[in-house]
């Protein structure tokens, strides 16, 4: 097949390009560093600043991928960088679309990363696909860059939109907090008690693979393990893993004061529940944590 990327530098992406060059599908790869993804994927790349790529990438493509955005949590969360958070889903989800209406041999999917930040936070409550939106920014973020997705579906195009957990594997979120923890100094951040939704990112590339050729998948998917864990069970997980002490937490303030607003991503975690995928029969490879993090921890 001929497939687009958008964000295949990234964490995900870079392993999905690899499973699909295994695969031996033709990528075209758009980005915002050109350079960088042709270094990195080496297949054709387009250049997202220039108009006319969107379209060129797009013509004639069977399937396509969005996974760019802005990095949720590594810097504060300014007023400025809140709308780059935003502004960086929901303008390229848009170019995807539009550029995907223009075209005279459109792709038969698009498969468009969201967040589990959809639902906002809870300590209490579960959320399945069928659940209401939260309230904060996360949450706003996440409906207008689904919004966005969701007027591809008028030209035809099937849509498959994921909303992904935190994505367990050598790198994002998990990769930041194994530093500590190799140097004996891990602990869980915050109470402890917030859940956290996760999926293994080998489990998440397969679920796109399948996204992708599977024409019954179709709307929308909590892509997260079936077994959510809180704060301090995945810690214990980690240490247990890694073999290191997991006895030093982070209080919430240090966090607070590197992210602000953007804390509360994990300060406050949610219990989603992958209700849609487990009624599609879609096979796990790594439904629990401590195989997810054995999967590339030595
Ligand atoms: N990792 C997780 O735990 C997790 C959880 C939930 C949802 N997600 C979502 O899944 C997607 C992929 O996640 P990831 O961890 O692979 O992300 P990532 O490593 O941060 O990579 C995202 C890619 O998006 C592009 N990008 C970065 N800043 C951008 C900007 N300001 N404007 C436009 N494009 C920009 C970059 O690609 P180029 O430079 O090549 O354009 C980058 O490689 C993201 O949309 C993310 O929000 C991830």
């Amino acid at each position: 097949m001929k497939i687009a990327i958008t964000g295949a530098t990234g964490f995900v992406g870079q392993r999905l390009v690899e499973r699909l060059q295994a695969e031996g599908h033709e990528l075209r790869i758009l980005s915002q560093r050109p350079t960088v993804a042709q270094q990195l994927t080496g297949c054709q790349v387009f250049d997202t600043a220039t108009e006319t790529s969107w379209l060129a990438a797009l013509e004639g493509a069977d399937a396509v991928v969005n996974l760019a955005g802005e990095p949720i949590a590594e810097q504060r969360w300014t007023p400025a960088q809140k709308q780059r958070l935003k502004n960086s889903r929901v303008q390229t989800t848009r170019a995807l679309v539009t550029a995907i209406t223009a075209a005279t041999q459109k792709p038969q999917v698009l498969v468009t990363a969201s967040a589990i930040g959809y639902y906002g936070t809870s300590e209490t409550a579960q959320f399945t696909e069928e659940s209401a939106a939260g309230q904060d920014y996360l949450a706003e973020i996440c409906q207008a860059w689904e919004q966005e997705a969701q007027a591809v579906t008028v030209s035809g195009t099937r849509l498959v939109t994921l909303r992904i957990g935190i994505v367990v594997g050598p790198g994002g979120a998990i990769g930041k907090m194994l530093g500590p923890f190799k140097l004996f100094a891990g602990g869980p951040i915050g109470s402890g008690r917030q859940w956290v939704s996760w999926i293994q990112r080998e489990d998440l590339v397969s679920l796109i693979l399948e996204a992708i050729a599977n024409p019954s998948y179709q709307g929308t998917y909590n892509a997260t393990a079936p077994q959510a864990v809180r704060m301090a069970d995945l810690s214990a997980t980690l240490g247990e893993v890694l073999q290191r002490p997991s006895w030093l937490p982070v209080p919430a303030f240090a966090l607070e004061a590197l992210l602000g607003e953007g804390a509360l991503l994990v300060l406050e975690g949610q219990q989603v529940l992958p209700k849609r995928l487990e009624a599609a029969g879609f096979q796990f490879r790594y439904p629990d944590l401590k195989s997810a993090l054995q999967q590339f921890l030595p």
